[in-house]
């Protein structure tokens, strides 16, 4: 089969290879798990063989033994019309019956479901029967704005109790929510609230970043000016005491129409396929894409990944995972698999340095935070801070460790564990996208012997290979191919909301209709350990967070002085990857340096959103192009990572390296 249009780029073929000191330090370890662990734990080698003797058997247990089912379903995979799938066929139930109502009938209303911390000081603390009450009242007043089962709402919230009451509202309603993370432009929300037809938008006046209000409503404002658009109401939720404007019919206040409303609400139950969110992700293209997830498979796989890969016991643990609820650990991890156990967690309003560095690790304290769950670029950034500023606070109460976003370094990983876990605790590294739902590739603590910067193996129920150039698979080691996964699983995306073509053709197309293509490479090692490596295609990792080079590529040409723009991720060593730019001005666009390189970071900051700003911009007088037109990122990257450009024969214009070359010497 031939299928490759996507070559690895030389410098992804090499994943960085621990040091000497390093590796003998890391073989003196004994990372097997320990036997209180492996007493304890809630994930134990029995899954694997039970996973493997009947794949569906062993989801249908996990289904029924995890969630409240209204109605059982009668078939556990209808995958007849592959790729687009249906779980637990015929079931019915209610995600917020489940992640909520269930804990309180069982006698457990008193148990806290949210420390909340917000990042000023202020804390609330929000018991399982409270945040029943708090979703009913939320869902009550969805329901006199007019939201009815299948209507889309846009949430764009801060980290705050509310944002998990509306989200849970939505699904107790079935009307699907898309959350947009609150750093995300008026432009990006425009485009993602238009995409999903979104009838209402849940927002907050602002936000507490760094101790200063941010405002979010302008932005709402903006997204929505012009008239034509498919909110006809706003829902604004008081944070910041910000002053706001005022669009009189159409805006409302959270404290004068949720409060009031009455804490009875009942759950309908929803089919097992009902949609339960769309959530907006960067692709190859310059198109976001609404991935979305249904009610039944997604909320059994996100409860069992919770339980079995965090090792969370509801009764005794404190679990934290720090991502925000705009991306989908998020979704999974804060708001649907935790609550969906019942489960105390902490969430945290804030930045990690405000009002100090210690922040997160004060909190840790404060809560005796048992299981935390954090992104490679969060711990690389402390490090640079220094292993002193966690050592002046109690950490002896975290047992879990857990990773997710990106490649975990093993110097990254060793010093989580030693200043973080206290020498011992065990690290999951977890691979796994917006499109899958839920965790797919990790170590299970109280089975797995830890390989310090390897995600293993696909966790019980999940079936992974890794496929050459010509799709073929293969195990021997060090070889570098193309993730995927072999079997479909509950939690997978359905879709991409509005375009079911360009989901088959991204996602079940590159290898043939019997692989999902993830878009990542990866390689074994000898022990059979799957190494990730990054991706493969058009799509960076900056901080965990996803970008494609061609929407900001789109972002930057939309400004009037820029002919072209082609953009690559870089190597950094706190943000994993750096979005790096080079721009072709327009004849008569004068280049005012630094004036000219700021004005185009902010145009990004304004079309996409700040996490998308680049952190370099080079103004270049050509673009490497082979005959065909296709741009040469791969020799960009070269100049970005202050490499030796590599093999330039397929260049149009052999000679147009030598120019960018000369240029930016010259200005520097
Ligand atoms: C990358 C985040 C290596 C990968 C949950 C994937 C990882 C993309 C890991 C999905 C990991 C995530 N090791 N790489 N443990 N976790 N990735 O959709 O490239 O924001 O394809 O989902 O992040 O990013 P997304």
């Amino acid at each position: 089969m031939s299928c490759c249009h996507i070559t690895l780029a030389p410098n992804d073929e090499e994943p960085e290879v621990p040091d000497e000191n390093l590796s003998s330090h890391l073989a003196e370890l004994d990372l097997s798990p320990s036997e209180e662990l492996k007493a304890q734990a809630v994930g134990t080698e029995d899954l694997f063989a039970e996973a493997e003797s009947d794949p569906e058997a062993f989801w249908a247990r996990q289904a029924r033994e995890r969630l409240t089912w209204s109605k059982d379903f009668d078939q556990t995979l209808d995958w007849s019309e592959a790729p687009f799938a249906k779980w637990f066929v015929g079931g019915e139930l209610n995600v917020a019956h489940n992640c909520v109502d269930r804990h309180v009938e069982a006698g457990n209303g008193d148990r806290v479901a949210l420390h909340f911390e917000g990042e000023g000081g202020d804390t609330r603390t929000v018991t399982y029967a409270q945040l029943k009450d708090d979703v009913c009242r939320a869902a009550n007043a969805l329901v006199e704005l007019g939201v009815s089962k299948g209507d889309r709402v846009a949430i764009y919230l801060p980290m705050i109790p509310e944002a998990i009451a509306t989200m849970l509202a939505c699904a107790r309603l079935g009307a699907p929510h898309s959350v947009i993370f609150g750093g995300f432009s008026a432009e990006a929300l425009r485009t993602r609230i238009n995409d999903a037809e979104a009838r209402v938008v849940v927002t907050a006046d602002g936000q507490w970043r760094r101790g200063k209000a941010a405002p979010l409503k302008p932005a709402v404002d903006e997204a929505l000016a012009g008239g034509d658009t498919p909110v006809e109401k706003v829902l604004v939720v008081k944070r910041t005491e910000s002053e706001v404007e005022w669009t009189d019919g159409r805006d409302v206040w959270w404290h004068d129409l949720v409060d009031g409303q009455s804490t009875e609400h009942t759950a309908e139950p929803m089919d097992a396929e009902h949609p339960l969110f769309i959530l907006y992700t960067s692709g190859t293209t310059g198109k976001p894409k609404g991935i979305f997830h249904t009610t039944g498979g997604y909320l059994t796989q996100t409860a069992y990944t919770n339980a079995v890969v965090h090792d969370v016991h509801p009764e005794t643990d404190v679990y934290w995972c720090t991502a925000d609820i705009g991306w989908v650990t998020g979704h999974s991890y804060i708001v649907y698999g935790p609550l969906a156990n019942g489960a105390t967690q902490v969430l945290y309003e804030g930045t990690p340095d405000t009002p100090h560095q210690g922040r997160w690790w004060e909190i840790v304290e404060k809560y005796k935070v048992s299981i935390l769950y954090t992104a490679p670029t969060a711990i690389r950034t402390f490090m640079k801070w220094g292993s002193d500023i966690p050592a002046k606070f109690d950490l002896s109460s975290i047992r879990v460790l857990g990773s997710v976003g990106e490649p975990i370094n093993p110097e990254a990983w060793l010093w989580y564990r030693k200043n973080i876990g206290g020498d011992k605790a065990p690290i999951v590294d977890t691979w796994w996208q917006t499109e899958t739902g839920a965790i797919m590739i990790s170590p299970l603590p109280g089975v797995t012997t830890l390989e310090p910067g390897s995600a293993q193996r696909p966790i019980p129920g999940i079936s992974a290979e890794i496929l050459d150039d010509e799709g073929k698979p293969f195990t021997e080691p060090d070889k570098v191919g193309y993730l995927v996964l072999t079997q479909p699983w509950p939690s997978m995306l359905r879709g991409i909301w509005g375009d079911p073509e360009r989901y088959k053709e991204t996602y079940w197309s590159r290898f043939g209709e019997k692989y999902y293509f993830a878009g990542d490479g990866a390689k074994y090692d000898e022990k059979g350990n799957i190494w990730l490596l990054g991706r493969v295609d058009d799509v960076m990792n900056v901080s965990g967070h996803r970008l494609s080079t061609a929407e900001i590529e789109s972002a930057l040409v939309s400004h009037p002085s820029v002919a072209e723009a082609a953009v690559v991720g870089a190597t950094d060593e706190t943000t994993g990857q750096a979005v790096v730019a080079f721009v072709i001005l327009r004849g008569g666009a004068e280049d005012h340096g630094d004036q000219t390189v700021q004005e185009l970071r902010n145009h990004v900051a304004k079309e996409i959103g700040p996490i998308a700003k680049p952190r370099q911009i080079m103004v270049v007088p050509e673009l490497p192009k082979t005959r065909s037109g296709k741009i040469m990122r791969r020799l960009l990257k070269d100049v970005a990572e202050n490499r030796e450009v590599g093999d330039v024969t397929t260049l149009a214009d052999s000679s147009v390296m030598n120019l960018i070359q000369q240029g930016l010497s010259k200005d520097s």
